[in-house]
Protein backbone atom coordinates (compact mmCIF):
# COMPACT_ATOMS: atom_id res chain seq x y z
CA UNK A 1 0.00 0.00 0.00
CA UNK A 2 1.20 3.52 -1.22
CA UNK A 3 1.42 5.81 1.87
CA UNK A 4 -1.64 8.23 3.26
CA UNK A 5 -1.59 11.36 1.88
CA UNK A 6 -0.60 14.17 4.93
CA UNK A 7 -3.69 15.33 6.50
CA UNK A 8 -5.49 12.18 5.62
CA UNK A 9 -7.06 13.10 1.93
CA UNK A 10 -5.20 13.93 -1.76
CA UNK A 11 -6.74 17.63 -2.12
CA UNK A 12 -7.88 18.09 -5.73
CA UNK A 13 -8.40 21.94 -6.64
CA UNK A 14 -8.07 21.56 -10.62
CA UNK A 15 -11.39 22.18 -12.92
CA UNK A 16 -11.45 20.11 -16.23
CA UNK A 17 -13.66 19.74 -18.85
CA UNK A 18 -16.51 22.17 -19.11
CA UNK A 19 -16.37 23.20 -16.12
CA UNK A 20 -12.63 24.13 -16.38
CA UNK A 21 -13.72 26.51 -19.84
CA UNK A 22 -16.64 27.85 -18.22
CA UNK A 23 -14.20 29.28 -15.56
CA UNK A 24 -11.59 30.05 -17.60
CA UNK A 25 -13.82 31.61 -19.69
CA UNK A 26 -15.39 33.91 -16.82
CA UNK A 27 -11.54 34.48 -14.94
CA UNK A 28 -10.86 36.86 -18.55
CA UNK A 29 -13.41 38.96 -16.37
CA UNK A 30 -11.94 39.06 -13.20
CA UNK A 31 -10.00 41.23 -11.73
CA UNK A 32 -6.05 39.77 -11.80
CA UNK A 33 -2.96 39.33 -9.56
CA UNK A 34 0.38 39.06 -11.93
CA UNK A 35 1.96 36.41 -10.00
CA UNK A 36 5.94 35.31 -9.85
CA UNK A 37 6.29 31.34 -11.36
CA UNK A 38 7.38 30.74 -7.75
CA UNK A 39 3.69 31.35 -7.06
CA UNK A 40 2.52 29.48 -9.95
CA UNK A 41 4.30 26.54 -8.67
CA UNK A 42 2.75 26.86 -5.07
CA UNK A 43 -0.80 27.12 -7.22
CA UNK A 44 0.32 24.14 -8.86
CA UNK A 45 1.21 22.15 -6.23
CA UNK A 46 -1.64 23.19 -4.19
CA UNK A 47 -4.32 22.11 -7.05
CA UNK A 48 -3.26 18.50 -7.51
CA UNK A 49 -2.35 17.54 -4.37
CA UNK A 50 1.06 17.83 -4.11
CA UNK A 51 1.05 20.29 -1.33
CA UNK A 52 -2.31 17.99 0.47
CA UNK A 53 -4.24 19.23 3.00
CA UNK A 54 -4.15 23.02 1.97
CA UNK A 55 -6.50 23.64 -0.20
CA UNK A 56 -5.55 27.69 -1.04
CA UNK A 57 -2.55 29.94 0.12
CA UNK A 58 -2.97 30.71 3.83
CA UNK A 59 -5.05 32.31 5.81
CA UNK A 60 -3.43 34.08 8.80
CA UNK A 61 -3.95 31.55 11.51
CA UNK A 62 -2.48 28.52 9.71
CA UNK A 63 0.40 31.25 8.38
CA UNK A 64 1.07 32.39 12.54
CA UNK A 65 0.93 28.76 13.66
CA UNK A 66 3.51 27.55 10.93
CA UNK A 67 5.84 30.70 11.68
CA UNK A 68 5.69 29.78 15.02
CA UNK A 69 4.38 25.98 16.03
CA UNK A 70 5.29 24.53 12.41
CA UNK A 71 1.58 23.51 12.17
CA UNK A 72 -1.13 24.55 10.30
CA UNK A 73 -3.64 26.27 12.43
CA UNK A 74 -5.73 22.30 12.94
CA UNK A 75 -2.75 20.71 14.34
CA UNK A 76 -1.62 18.85 10.91
CA UNK A 77 2.41 19.65 10.79
CA UNK A 78 3.70 22.11 8.27
CA UNK A 79 7.10 23.71 8.39
CA UNK A 80 6.91 25.96 5.42
CA UNK A 81 4.45 29.62 4.50
CA UNK A 82 2.75 28.83 0.99
CA UNK A 83 1.52 32.34 0.51
CA UNK A 84 0.73 34.88 -1.86
CA UNK A 85 2.19 38.06 -1.51
CA UNK A 86 0.67 41.48 -2.87
CA UNK A 87 2.08 44.81 -2.49
CA UNK A 88 -0.04 47.28 -0.24
CA UNK A 89 -1.21 49.26 -2.86
CA UNK A 90 -2.73 46.23 -4.92
CA UNK A 91 -4.28 44.81 -1.73
CA UNK A 92 -6.32 47.77 -1.41
CA UNK A 93 -7.64 47.13 -4.86
CA UNK A 94 -8.85 43.70 -4.11
CA UNK A 95 -11.97 42.74 -1.99
CA UNK A 96 -13.18 39.93 0.69
CA UNK A 97 -14.97 38.05 -1.32
CA UNK A 98 -14.24 38.15 -4.96
CA UNK A 99 -12.12 35.91 -6.95
CA UNK A 100 -9.14 37.04 -8.52
CA UNK A 101 -7.48 35.31 -11.14
CA UNK A 102 -3.82 34.45 -11.16
CA UNK A 103 -2.19 35.17 -13.97
CA UNK A 104 1.65 34.51 -15.00
CA UNK A 105 3.80 36.64 -16.64
CA UNK A 106 3.04 35.22 -19.97
CA UNK A 107 -0.49 36.42 -19.35
CA UNK A 108 -1.73 33.01 -19.02
CA UNK A 109 -4.39 32.71 -16.46
CA UNK A 110 -3.23 29.33 -14.28
CA UNK A 111 -5.75 29.57 -11.41
CA UNK A 112 -8.12 31.72 -9.08
CA UNK A 113 -7.93 32.28 -5.35
CA UNK A 114 -10.96 33.54 -3.74
CA UNK A 115 -10.20 35.89 -1.31
CA UNK A 116 -10.48 35.20 2.21
CA UNK A 117 -8.34 37.83 3.74
CA UNK A 118 -5.75 39.85 3.35
CA UNK A 119 -3.15 40.20 6.44
CA UNK A 120 0.09 41.89 7.07
CA UNK A 121 3.29 39.66 8.19
CA UNK A 122 6.95 40.67 10.14
CA UNK A 123 9.49 39.21 7.66
CA UNK A 124 11.60 39.02 10.22
CA UNK A 125 10.21 36.77 12.11
CA UNK A 126 9.08 34.71 9.16
CA UNK A 127 13.02 34.80 8.10
CA UNK A 128 13.94 33.93 11.32
CA UNK A 129 11.59 31.15 12.13
CA UNK A 130 11.46 29.54 8.79
CA UNK A 131 15.16 30.21 7.52
CA UNK A 132 16.85 30.16 10.46
CA UNK A 133 18.28 33.96 9.76
CA UNK A 134 17.82 37.36 9.00
CA UNK A 135 20.49 37.51 6.66
CA UNK A 136 19.85 39.01 3.22
CA UNK A 137 22.76 37.26 1.98
CA UNK A 138 20.41 33.84 2.53
CA UNK A 139 18.93 32.85 -0.97
CA UNK A 140 15.65 32.57 0.65
CA UNK A 141 15.19 34.99 3.35
CA UNK A 142 16.42 37.65 0.18
CA UNK A 143 13.09 36.61 -1.53
CA UNK A 144 11.30 36.87 2.13
CA UNK A 145 12.24 40.47 1.66
CA UNK A 146 11.56 41.01 -1.84
CA UNK A 147 7.94 40.39 -1.65
CA UNK A 148 5.19 42.14 -0.71
CA UNK A 149 4.34 43.17 2.35
CA UNK A 150 0.50 41.63 2.19
CA UNK A 151 -0.46 37.61 1.93
CA UNK A 152 -3.68 37.09 0.49
CA UNK A 153 -5.42 34.19 2.12
CA UNK A 154 -7.76 31.54 0.35
CA UNK A 155 -9.02 28.73 -1.53
CA UNK A 156 -7.84 28.03 -5.10
CA UNK A 157 -9.12 26.77 -8.28
CA UNK A 158 -5.65 25.32 -10.75
CA UNK A 159 -7.11 25.86 -14.23
CA UNK A 160 -4.24 25.89 -16.19
CA UNK A 161 -0.74 23.81 -15.22
CA UNK A 162 2.12 25.45 -15.68
CA UNK A 163 4.06 23.59 -19.26
CA UNK A 164 6.57 20.97 -18.30
CA UNK A 165 6.45 19.77 -22.15
CA UNK A 166 10.31 20.31 -21.81
CA UNK A 167 10.28 17.13 -19.22
CA UNK A 168 6.70 15.61 -20.34
CA UNK A 169 8.03 11.74 -19.63
CA UNK A 170 9.12 12.91 -16.34
CA UNK A 171 6.21 14.55 -15.11
CA UNK A 172 3.37 13.04 -12.86
CA UNK A 173 0.82 14.70 -10.10
CA UNK A 174 0.69 12.48 -7.10
CA UNK A 175 -2.63 10.77 -8.59
CA UNK A 176 -0.44 9.34 -11.07
CA UNK A 177 3.19 8.57 -9.16
CA UNK A 178 0.61 6.51 -6.81
CA UNK A 179 -1.03 4.58 -9.77
CA UNK A 180 2.46 3.94 -10.49
CA UNK A 181 3.41 3.03 -7.65
CA UNK A 182 0.21 0.35 -7.27
CA UNK A 183 1.05 -0.70 -11.09
CA UNK A 184 4.73 -1.45 -10.28
CA UNK A 185 3.61 -3.41 -7.27
CA UNK A 186 6.12 -1.37 -4.57
CA UNK A 187 4.86 -1.29 -1.37
CA UNK A 188 7.69 0.88 0.22
CA UNK A 189 9.07 3.91 -2.20
CA UNK A 190 11.66 5.84 -1.01
CA UNK A 191 11.65 9.35 -2.08
CA UNK A 192 14.75 11.51 -3.10
CA UNK A 193 14.58 14.91 -2.99
CA UNK A 194 17.69 17.21 -4.99
CA UNK A 195 18.32 20.29 -6.52
CA UNK A 196 21.93 19.03 -8.02
CA UNK A 197 23.10 16.33 -10.39
CA UNK A 198 23.08 12.69 -8.76
CA UNK A 199 26.80 12.18 -7.50
CA UNK A 200 28.42 8.95 -6.31
CA UNK A 201 27.24 9.91 -2.39
CA UNK A 202 23.72 10.46 -3.81
CA UNK A 203 23.91 7.37 -5.54
CA UNK A 204 25.33 5.28 -2.31
CA UNK A 205 22.61 6.65 0.26
CA UNK A 206 20.25 6.24 -2.66
CA UNK A 207 21.20 2.41 -3.14
CA UNK A 208 21.53 1.58 0.61
CA UNK A 209 18.03 2.89 1.09
CA UNK A 210 17.12 0.80 -1.82
CA UNK A 211 17.99 -2.70 0.03
CA UNK A 212 15.43 -1.40 2.17
CA UNK A 213 12.65 -0.52 0.30
CA UNK A 214 11.12 -1.96 -3.34
CA UNK A 215 11.52 0.98 -5.15
CA UNK A 216 13.26 4.61 -5.67
CA UNK A 217 11.64 8.03 -6.75
CA UNK A 218 14.01 10.31 -7.95
CA UNK A 219 12.57 13.36 -7.49
CA UNK A 220 14.33 16.28 -8.31
CA UNK A 221 13.28 19.96 -8.22
CA UNK A 222 13.02 21.62 -11.11
CA UNK A 223 11.40 24.39 -9.73
CA UNK A 224 13.39 28.16 -9.18
CA UNK A 225 16.36 27.78 -7.85
CA UNK A 226 19.58 30.25 -7.44
CA UNK A 227 21.17 31.52 -10.67
CA UNK A 228 24.55 29.32 -9.73
CA UNK A 229 22.85 26.44 -9.46
CA UNK A 230 23.29 23.71 -12.51
CA UNK A 231 20.17 24.24 -14.70
CA UNK A 232 17.24 21.55 -14.79
CA UNK A 233 17.41 20.72 -18.22
CA UNK A 234 20.77 19.93 -17.76
CA UNK A 235 20.53 17.98 -14.81
CA UNK A 236 17.63 15.89 -16.36
CA UNK A 237 19.98 14.73 -18.87
CA UNK A 238 22.42 13.81 -16.36
CA UNK A 239 20.14 11.36 -14.50
CA UNK A 240 18.76 10.43 -17.52
CA UNK A 241 22.44 8.90 -18.21
CA UNK A 242 23.02 7.57 -14.52
CA UNK A 243 19.83 6.22 -14.54
CA UNK A 244 20.49 3.83 -17.48
CA UNK A 245 23.86 3.57 -16.56
CA UNK A 246 23.88 2.46 -12.94
CA UNK A 247 20.33 1.63 -11.77
CA UNK A 248 18.17 -1.52 -11.85
CA UNK A 249 15.72 -0.28 -14.26
CA UNK A 250 12.59 -1.63 -12.79
CA UNK A 251 13.71 -0.30 -9.35
CA UNK A 252 13.34 3.42 -10.13
CA UNK A 253 11.23 6.03 -11.27
CA UNK A 254 12.21 9.69 -12.58
CA UNK A 255 9.84 12.70 -11.98
CA UNK A 256 10.57 16.12 -11.57
CA UNK A 257 9.36 18.27 -8.84
CA UNK A 258 8.13 21.19 -9.78
CA UNK A 259 8.42 23.99 -6.82
CA UNK A 260 10.23 26.62 -6.30
CA UNK A 261 13.59 25.85 -3.70
CA UNK A 262 13.73 27.23 -0.72
CA UNK A 263 17.29 26.58 1.07
CA UNK A 264 15.12 26.58 4.34
CA UNK A 265 17.25 23.43 5.16
CA UNK A 266 15.84 21.89 8.29
CA UNK A 267 12.03 23.28 7.81
CA UNK A 268 12.13 22.76 4.20
CA UNK A 269 13.10 18.76 4.59
CA UNK A 270 10.18 18.72 6.60
CA UNK A 271 8.17 20.27 3.74
CA UNK A 272 10.19 17.83 1.19
CA UNK A 273 9.15 14.99 3.25
CA UNK A 274 5.28 16.08 3.44
CA UNK A 275 4.94 16.24 -0.71
CA UNK A 276 6.66 12.96 -0.92
CA UNK A 277 4.34 10.95 1.40
CA UNK A 278 1.48 12.90 -0.93
CA UNK A 279 3.39 11.08 -4.06
CA UNK A 280 2.84 8.31 -1.97
CA UNK A 281 6.26 7.50 -0.79
CA UNK A 282 6.42 5.85 2.51
CA UNK A 283 10.23 6.55 3.07
CA UNK A 284 12.21 9.69 2.50
CA UNK A 285 16.26 10.55 2.48
CA UNK A 286 17.69 13.48 4.47
CA UNK A 287 20.99 13.27 4.63
CA UNK A 288 24.02 15.77 4.89
CA UNK A 289 22.83 19.79 5.29
CA UNK A 290 19.34 18.89 3.23
CA UNK A 291 18.03 21.98 1.40
CA UNK A 292 20.84 23.51 2.67
CA UNK A 293 22.90 26.92 1.39
CA UNK A 294 26.59 28.06 2.40
CA UNK A 295 27.06 27.65 6.37
CA UNK A 296 23.61 28.50 7.81
CA UNK A 297 22.70 25.29 9.11
CA UNK A 298 24.76 22.50 10.43
CA UNK A 299 25.33 19.32 8.61
CA UNK A 300 22.76 17.37 10.50
CA UNK A 301 20.04 19.82 11.82
CA UNK A 302 17.31 18.75 9.18
CA UNK A 303 18.11 15.62 10.42
CA UNK A 304 17.15 16.36 14.35
CA UNK A 305 14.78 18.64 13.39
CA UNK A 306 12.68 16.16 11.01
CA UNK A 307 13.43 13.20 13.84
CA UNK A 308 11.37 15.27 16.60
CA UNK A 309 8.21 15.08 13.85
CA UNK A 310 9.24 11.74 12.52
CA UNK A 311 6.29 9.40 13.91
CA UNK A 312 3.36 12.01 13.80
CA UNK A 313 4.79 12.75 9.86
CA UNK A 314 3.86 9.44 8.85
CA UNK A 315 6.88 8.91 6.12
CA UNK A 316 9.93 7.18 7.58
CA UNK A 317 12.80 8.98 6.91
CA UNK A 318 16.40 7.63 6.18
CA UNK A 319 19.18 9.73 7.78
CA UNK A 320 22.66 9.57 6.38
CA UNK A 321 25.99 10.15 7.10
CA UNK A 322 27.84 12.72 5.36
CA UNK A 323 28.97 9.77 2.19
CA UNK A 324 32.64 10.28 0.75
CA UNK A 325 34.90 7.72 -1.27
CA UNK A 326 37.64 6.31 0.76
CA UNK A 327 40.46 5.73 -1.32
CA UNK A 328 41.70 2.84 1.50
CA UNK A 329 38.53 1.39 2.16
CA UNK A 330 38.27 1.76 -2.14
CA UNK A 331 34.19 2.35 -1.73
CA UNK A 332 31.77 4.82 -0.68
CA UNK A 333 31.70 5.05 3.55
CA UNK A 334 31.03 7.40 6.15
CA UNK A 335 32.44 8.47 9.31
CA UNK A 336 30.01 5.39 10.63
CA UNK A 337 31.67 3.15 8.55
CA UNK A 338 35.36 4.39 7.73
CA UNK A 339 38.65 4.28 10.05
CA UNK A 340 40.39 6.31 8.00
CA UNK A 341 41.71 9.74 7.76
CA UNK A 342 40.33 12.75 5.86
CA UNK A 343 42.99 12.81 3.61
CA UNK A 344 41.68 9.47 1.88
CA UNK A 345 38.75 11.00 1.27
CA UNK A 346 37.33 12.62 -1.43
CA UNK A 347 35.91 15.66 -0.81
CA UNK A 348 35.11 18.62 -3.51
CA UNK A 349 32.83 21.61 -3.07
CA UNK A 350 30.23 22.42 -5.31
CA UNK A 351 31.98 25.75 -6.43
CA UNK A 352 35.25 23.41 -7.17
CA UNK A 353 33.00 20.72 -9.31
CA UNK A 354 31.67 23.47 -11.51
CA UNK A 355 34.97 25.36 -12.18
CA UNK A 356 35.89 21.94 -13.20
CA UNK A 357 32.73 21.41 -15.67
CA UNK A 358 32.88 25.18 -16.71
CA UNK A 359 36.97 23.89 -17.79
CA UNK A 360 35.99 20.98 -19.37
CA UNK A 361 37.69 18.40 -16.83
CA UNK A 362 35.81 15.50 -15.21
CA UNK A 363 35.26 15.56 -11.49
CA UNK A 364 37.15 12.80 -10.36
CA UNK A 365 35.38 9.13 -10.88
CA UNK A 366 35.12 8.67 -7.38
CA UNK A 367 32.96 11.60 -7.07
CA UNK A 368 30.99 11.78 -9.96
CA UNK A 369 30.69 8.90 -12.57
CA UNK A 370 31.84 9.83 -15.87
CA UNK A 371 29.52 9.78 -17.92
CA UNK A 372 27.81 12.03 -15.65
CA UNK A 373 30.40 14.26 -15.96
CA UNK A 374 30.50 14.81 -19.42
CA UNK A 375 26.37 15.59 -19.85
CA UNK A 376 27.42 17.98 -17.44
CA UNK A 377 30.57 19.49 -19.15
CA UNK A 378 28.29 19.65 -22.50
CA UNK A 379 25.82 21.59 -20.22
CA UNK A 380 27.90 23.91 -18.56
CA UNK A 381 29.92 24.95 -21.64
CA UNK A 382 26.83 25.85 -23.30
CA UNK A 383 26.09 27.92 -19.75
S1 LIG B 1 18.94 19.57 -1.69
O1 LIG B 1 17.75 19.68 -2.46
O2 LIG B 1 18.76 18.83 -0.43
O3 LIG B 1 19.56 20.88 -1.46
P1 LIG B 1 21.24 18.07 -2.57
O4 LIG B 1 21.46 17.59 -3.93
O5 LIG B 1 22.23 18.96 -1.96
O6 LIG B 1 19.84 18.73 -2.67
O7 LIG B 1 21.01 16.83 -1.63
C1 LIG B 1 20.09 15.83 -1.92
C2 LIG B 1 19.98 14.88 -0.73
O8 LIG B 1 21.23 14.18 -0.59
C3 LIG B 1 19.74 15.56 0.60
O9 LIG B 1 18.98 14.72 1.44
C4 LIG B 1 21.14 15.71 1.16
O10 LIG B 1 21.11 15.76 2.57
C5 LIG B 1 21.80 14.43 0.67
N1 LIG B 1 23.25 14.55 0.46
C6 LIG B 1 23.91 15.31 -0.44
N2 LIG B 1 25.23 15.09 -0.42
C7 LIG B 1 25.45 14.16 0.55
C8 LIG B 1 26.61 13.50 1.08
N3 LIG B 1 27.83 13.74 0.62
N4 LIG B 1 26.42 12.62 2.07
C9 LIG B 1 25.19 12.32 2.56
N5 LIG B 1 24.07 12.91 2.10
C10 LIG B 1 24.17 13.81 1.11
Amino acid sequence: MVNQPHGGKLINCEFTGEKRDEAIKNAQKLPFITASSWVISDLELIGTGGFSPLTGFMMQADYENVVQHTRLANGVIWSIPITLPVTEKQAKEFHLGEQIALKGKDGIIYGTITLAEKYAYDKKKEAQHIYGTTDVAHPGVKKVYEKGNIYLGGKITLLNRPDHSQFAAYYKDPVETRRMFEELGWKTIVGFQTRNPVHRAHEHIQKTALESVDGLLLNPLVGETKSDDIPAEIRMESYETILKNYYVQDRVRLVIYPAAMRYAGPKEAILHAIVRKNYGCTHFIVGRDHAGVGDYYGTYDAQELIAQYEEELGIQIFKFEHAFYCKICENMASAKTCPHSKENHVHLSGTKVRELLRDGKRPPKEFSRPEVADVLIKGMQGN
